[in-house]
Formats: C-alpha cells, structure tokens, sequence
C-alpha cells in the first residue's frame, strides 16, 4: 500500500473522533489534506462543525471542501486539532513543520482541549531528529538567529547544521506569518524538552517543530492496519 494510502486511512480513522458541534483545528500538509477533504464529505452529508485552518493552504482546501471557518479570535477554545507530523515518538512528542506551517499549527494546537496526529508508520520513531527540526525565524538578523539556533542545539547535546530553507527557485522560503524557516539537521535528540527550551530562549526565533506535551493521541497508519497510540 502506498504512503498516501496509508495517509488516507489514518485520516479516515481520525473522523470517528469527530461529533456534531465541534470546534476543529485543521492541520497542514498531505496527510491533514486528507483529513479536511473527507470531513469535508461528512459536512456536505450534514455533519455540523467549525473548522479554524493551521495555513493558508488548508483554508483554502476547508472553504473548497465546503467547511464553515473561523478564526482562533472568533473561536479562541477549540475541542479538538487533527494535524500531520514529520516524525512522532512514543511518548508523543513530535516533530512538524516540514511544510512551514508550524507557528500556527502550535498556536492551534495549544488552544485545543485535544491535539490528534494522524500519520503513516514511516513517522514513528524511537528517538526525534532523524528529520530536520524546523525553527521558524524572522528575517532581521538572521546569521547571528542561525549561529544562536546551532550554538543551543550544541548545549542541548545534539550538535547540528542550520540551513536556510529555500524554494525550488532558490529564494528563501517565507510562511504564512512572513518569517523564514531554519531546519536542523540533529540526527537524534536525546533531550527534546532541553532542546526546546534552549530553542525559545533564542531571540530571533518564532517558533520551533517540537511539539512536546500538545499530542494526546495518534492514529499510525502502517501495512497491518491503522493503531491507536496514547501517551
Ligand atoms: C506542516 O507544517 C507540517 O507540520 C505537517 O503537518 C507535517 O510536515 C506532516 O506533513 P505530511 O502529512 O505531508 O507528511
């Protein structure tokens, strides 16, 4: 079976957690693509919600889907997030952010009672950082915010290079918040929670893809079936 399959499945799955009434975050990228477009099934069938997008992208998807939408300042608490991952471990800490969509996927997250990862076997890990960390940055400044990014992941005990995301062009790639992102490159993260907080203490940075206490649960998708995960 495909990966993309195996992504549809775990969106399918993620629905049964849905009920009339919600108020959902709609994640990002192509496993949350899948997700909006069969609830958006469900919301034609009569399935009543309010859905508050994590992306340009997804707003987009949710208003051809057909999803009724607001904004977190419209809907400030929300029951219930259904978003991707680049990578999630057994504890459920996570990574995001490999579409660049990250600060409002957290921002969306943190003002949900319950954060749901849908996503593909490939994603499980024993230990995050194989996938390039994510950290959203502005633009001013940006070689002493990249040498300050590599200094804490240094201190954090996972050395790595920063590099500068950019397009197929070539051109820095900008987020919907007009920031740019700086991945990673760690290999394994021993200590997420001390990376993170070295992370956030950096000025310059937004926002990085360590997702760490936000994830209740997580519908894997793999070759034997779809699994529910807990924390
Ligand atoms: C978007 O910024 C990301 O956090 C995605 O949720 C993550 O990259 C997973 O994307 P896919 O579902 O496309 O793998």
């Amino acid at each position: 079976m495909s990966a993309d399959s195996l992504k549809r499945e775990a969106a399918a799955r993620a629905l049964d957690f849905v009920e009339p009434g919600m108020r959902l975050g709609l994640g990002t990228g192509s496993t949350a693509k899948h997700f909006v477009a069969l609830l958006g099934e469900r919301v034609r069938a009569g399935l009543d919600v309010v859905g508050v997008p994590t992306s340009e992208a997804t707003r987009a998807d949710a208003e051809a889907a057909g999803i009724r939408l607001a904004t977190l300042d419209e809907v400030p608490a929300l029951d219930l997030t259904v978003d991707g991952a680049d990578e999630i471990a057994p504890d459920l800490s996570a990574i995001k952010g490999g579409g660049g969509a990250l600060l409002r996927e957290k921002i969306v997250a943190a003002a949900s009672a319950r954060m749901i990862v849908i996503a593909d076997e490939a994603k499980w890990v024993d230990t995050l950082g194989r996938f390039p960390l994510p950290v959203e940055v502005v633009p001013f400044g940006l070689t002493p915010t990249l040498r300050a990014v590599e200094a804490a992941a240094q201190a954090a005990g996972c050395p790595g290079p920063a590099r500068l995301r950019r397009t197929a062009e070539g051109h820095a790639f900008v987020t919907d918040g007009g920031h740019f992102i700086l991945d990673l490159a760690l290999g394994r993260i021993a200590d997420p929670a001390g990376l993170a907080d070295r992370l956030a203490a950096v000025p310059g940075v937004v926002e990085h893809g360590l997702f760490i206490g936000l994830v209740r649960l997580a519908v894997i998708a793999g070759a034997s079936g779809v699994r529910i995960e807990t924390a």
